[in-house]
């Protein structure tokens, strides 16, 4: 595939960077993950908006507007085949000729994106999605969870965590036994047709895919959403649980530690609910 790094575009494979770098050596930069879907990409700007803000948060001078980024991501879209996307972008604070901690001046940012292929969209039918299965435990990552950083260790472990006792994602929760969110998504429930997500702060990323689905279903007004603390008490309980990214949509949870959630199906909520999400998503 054709990746960009640095103001060129490139075989992946030919895409080589300094061991100096800054992304490397302390996993000092930022990205995003924006999926495209026959090549129409979901999300757009509240993507590198959050890529901006990221950047903001750790000083690193990259000035692309978001309008730059878009003719940047549509050449790269362009030089690449398939329907579906997940194009990756990432700026790392770039090559220092030493390691010290402190930001170095004059450094340029290293830029590189690449686009990987997803599969299509789930269908919207109960019957047919594949729904996932997750463990829980407590969330060890830092108190800045709200910057998209590529210091993903701690993600990295807990869902090493959760993939180990066979499932595709790991729930986490603070020491209040409140949900957070997944260790590379966001987190709902449902309880008696009520879709529950906990708020924005530093204990979560503040996804893209969970905000349209939120502005999605308020905007349709079928269905009652929240935005407030969940406890754990509530997830165990809770009718339904969905997870949500960009390269995920709405994935509906059917077990929970070995368990079932509500009677173990794909729930009708979450069915009405992702109609609502795929009409609006673009
Ligand atoms: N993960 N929370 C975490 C910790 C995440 O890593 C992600 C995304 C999300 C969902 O955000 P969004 O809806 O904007 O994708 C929430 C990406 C896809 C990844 O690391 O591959």
């Amino acid at each position: 595939s054709i990746a960009y790094l640095n103001g060129a575009f490139l075989p992946l494979e030919a895409a080589r960077i300094s061991p100096l770098d800054r992304g490397f050596l302390f996993g000092d930069g930022i990205y995003e993950v924006i999926p495209y879907y026959n090549r129409k990409p979901v999300g757009f700007a509240p993507h590198m908006q959050r890529m901006i803000n990221g950047l903001a948060a750790l000083e690193i001078k990259c000035n692309k507007s978001v309008e730059e980024w878009r003719d940047l991501l549509d050449t790269l879209i362009s030089q690449n085949e398939g329907d579906n996307f997940g194009v990756y972008v990432h700026v790392s604070r770039g090559a220092d000729t030493k390691r010290f901690h402190a930001y170095p001046d004059n450094v340029e940012p290293t830029i590189f994106a690449f686009a990987f292929s997803i599969k299509e969209p789930e269908p919207v039918d109960r019957a047919k999605v594949h729904p996932y299965t997750v463990s829980s435990t407590q969330d060890l990552r830092w108190k800045r969870c709200n910057i998209k950083s590529t210091a993903l260790l701690g993600n990295v472990m807990h869902f090493q965590q959760g993939y180990a006792a066979g499932n595709n994602e790991i729930l986490l929760y603070n020491e209040r036994n409140e949900l957070t969110e997944g260790s590379s998504c966001n987190a709902f429930i449902v309880k008696d047709g009520v879709v529950v997500t906990p708020i924005e702060d530093n204990q979560i990323l503040p996804g893209i895919t969970r905000r349209i689905i939120i502005d999605s279903l308020k905007a349709d007004g079928s269905i009652k959403v929240e935005e407030r603390t969940v406890t754990m008490d509530e997830v165990r309980s809770a009718d339904e649980i969905w997870i949500t990214s960009s390269s995920k949509e709405i994935a509906p949870v059917v077990k929970l530690d070995g368990n079932p959630v509500g009677n173990g199906e794909v729930g009708p909520v979450w069915e009405a609910a992702f109609r609502i999400y795929t009409e609006r998503k673009f």
